[in-house]
């Protein structure tokens, strides 16, 4: 509990939540998770952003530190998005008098969330709209579908600071050391990965912006090297390939798919493929599983064929891709099947409108690998190298 200094006017009063089992409802968070906060001094005060409910009176004890005595002029909502805004009106009980700060979109979800009179003394602002605390002024920038279409990042032009909204975040609390890039590729394949277009159009605005900091509303606040965060949502938000290697993700009943997978992926290693994983879609973190098909160029999906149709866990890892427009990729398909393979026919059906694929063979197994089906992984480990 407490607050941390950003910069000499800008202090951290965000919080950790170690005690959320699913983030947004689907995501595991081994480490917990981060709802950022910060207060800005100068001439006004503003608070950027509140956290998420079950946090409120941790959140308004580091805000009352931070400010020693003083009284919020403003609190700026970014995004409406609960996990930020949910304690608007724990935070008007304490500080009435303050202007609670948004879009035209921001009120009219505010409303739907919690209701007309949550906010009373408010200001609208537009796209480019500026907001002086005295000795800087505050520009917010829209940045719609980043990832809810009433979302702003605002601009301090004075500390050169950006608050980025959920843009640049990440799993995990920041009382963990972890690596930023793992958890934040989860994040935002997972929960921004649809909305590559507006992520690019933000980065192009912040491109002509002199930024120094980047601060969050989750995830640890970056101060250095920005240019590698930057270069990575880049990559991301084009849907370009991040790294090389070949992603295998199967479903397997009896274990011969698996077998398949796993003789493709010993072949790949063997003929020096730089990086080869392997997933098994039914035991592992899904999110995780789609993290991966983003960042590698290669997929391979091995399933065997279920009730005419494939495996449960494929056609919901295939669905997770295609709902976040999985693209510009190499596709290899392996099918089993016993008496009639659909698997395969099925797969391809489901990637149908993702653009810019290249196909592989597929290999077809009726039910156990042959040495015809091993002559064809091996055909297949060659055009994926
Ligand atoms: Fe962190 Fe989209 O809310």
């Amino acid at each position: 509990m407490g607050f941390s200094k950003v910069t000499d006017s800008i202090l951290y009063v965000g919080v950790n939540d170690h005690e959320i089992d699913l983030f947004e409802g689907q995501y595991i968070v081994p480490n917990g998770m981060a709802y950022n906060s910060y207060v800005i001094l100068d001439e006004k005060t503003a608070v950027m952003d509140t956290v998420d409910i079950r946090f409120a009176q941790e959140w308004l004890g580091n805000i009352a530190a931070a400010l020693d005595g003083k009284k919020p002029d403003y609190l700026i909502i970014q995004h409406m998005e609960p996990d930020h805004s949910s304690s608007i009106a724990e935070f008007l009980k304490v500080y009435p008098d303050a202007v609670v700060v948004g879009n035209a979109k921001t009120f009219a979800m505010m409303q739907q969330f919690f209701g007309a009179d949550v906010a009373p003394n408010r200001e609208v602002v537009a796209n480019n709209g500026t907001l002086s605390l005295g000795s800087r002024t505050l520009t917010f920038v829209f940045a719609p579908m980043v990832h809810w279409p009433e979302v702003m990042v605002t601009y301090d032009a004075q500390d050169k600071v950006l608050f980025s909204a959920d843009g640049f975040g990440k799993f995990g609390a920041l009382d963990v050391e972890e690596d930023w890039a793992c958890e934040a590729r989860r994040y935002y394949i997972g929960i921004v990965g649809k909305y590559g277009g507006p992520v690019q159009a933000l980065l192009k605005k912040a491109a002509a912006l002199d930024i120094q900091t980047i601060c969050p509303l989750h995830g640890p606040i970056l101060t250095e090297n920005l240019g590698y965060y930057i270069n990575l949502y880049d990559i991301w938000s084009s849907y370009r390939v991040e790294s090389e290697g070949v992603m295998i993700a199967y479903t397997s009943v009896y274990g011969n798919t698996r077998k398949a997978a796993k003789l493709l992926a010993d072949k790949l290693t063997a003929k020096g493929c730089p990086k080869v994983v392997l997933t098994d879609l039914a035991r592992s973190d899904m999110a995780e599983a789609v993290e991966d098909a983003f960042r590698y160029g290669k997929l391979v999906l091995a399933s065997t064929t279920y009730n005419g149709e494939v495996f449960p866990f494929m056609r919901t890892f295939i669905e997770h891709l295609t709902e976040r427009s999985y693209q510009n990729r190499t596709i290899g398909l392996i099918e089993n099947g016993s008496w009639a393979p659909m698997a395969a026919k099925v797969m391809t059906g489901l990637l149908e409108k993702s653009k810019d694929i290249t196909w592989l063979d597929t290999v077809t197994i009726k039910s156990a690998l042959t040495a015809e089906n091993e002559a064809q992984l091996d055909a297949m480990a060659d055009a994926l190298l």
